[in-house]
């Protein structure tokens, strides 16, 4: 191996990260009609398919609109009670930093209006099947699953430097 390699993984390691990092989606709700009353947005979460790390970002006019995370009762109910975060800005990013259903609804009355949102948040796809080699290393990769936003691109990060270092240097 020539002396420049290791500098070559280095960069195409931080290039991986970088590239894969702006690949988390941000999921507009409602896409061009965004958070209004009227809609069913059980047809736009179906149209979606969410990864942690992913954003949802609502946009309403925020005199009259805003948005709850709640529980399942909460959703089903059109209630805030016990609800676990709140957004008014009018255009609010949200990071789904977990694998799990997510409740959103208006808690300004629109919520009996269809203003009602339930997402399903999947792990990150596994790594690319690796040689049983690579494989003692995956324990770092799978280490680094659960890490919240941008986590997509570090796990990239850390599968190649573990190959790298599984194959490069042994
Ligand atoms: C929205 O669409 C879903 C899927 O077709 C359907 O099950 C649901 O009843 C609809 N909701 C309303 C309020 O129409
Ligand atoms: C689902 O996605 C397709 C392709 O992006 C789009 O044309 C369609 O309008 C979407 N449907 C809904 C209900 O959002
Ligand atoms: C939800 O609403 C239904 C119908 O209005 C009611 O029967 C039920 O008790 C409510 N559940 C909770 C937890 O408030
Ligand atoms: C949702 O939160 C409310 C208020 O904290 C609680 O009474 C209810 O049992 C919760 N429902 C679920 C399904 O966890
Ligand atoms: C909205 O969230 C803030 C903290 O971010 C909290 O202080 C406030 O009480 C919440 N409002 C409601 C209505 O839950």
């Amino acid at each position: 191996m020539s002396t420049s390699a290791p500098i070559l993984h280095l960069i195409a390691a931080v290039l991986i990260l970088i590239l894969s990092s702006a690949a988390a989606t941000d999921h507009i709700v409602g896409a061009n009609r965004g958070w209004n009353p009227g809609m069913n947005y059980t047809l736009w979460a179906n149209n979606h398919t969410f990864y942690v790390g992913d954003l949802i970002s609502f946009r309403y006019q925020k005199t009259q609109y805003n948005v709850f995370e709640v529980n399942k009762t909460g959703y089903d109910n059109c209630t805030t009670e016990g609800n676990t975060g709140n957004w008014s800005s009018g255009k609010d990013f949200i990071l789904l930093d977990l694998a799990k259903r997510y409740y959103f609804i208006c808690g300004t009355g629109g919520c009996s209006n269809g203003m009602k949102v339930s997402v399903v948040v999947h792990p990150l796809p596994p790594p690319p099947a690796s040689s049983s080699k690579g494989a003692e290393h995956s324990s770092a990769a799978a280490a680094a699953v659960g890490l919240p936003g941008g986590g997509r691109g570090f796990v990239m990060c850390v599968f190649y430097l573990s190959f790298w270092l599984g194959f490069g240097w042994i």
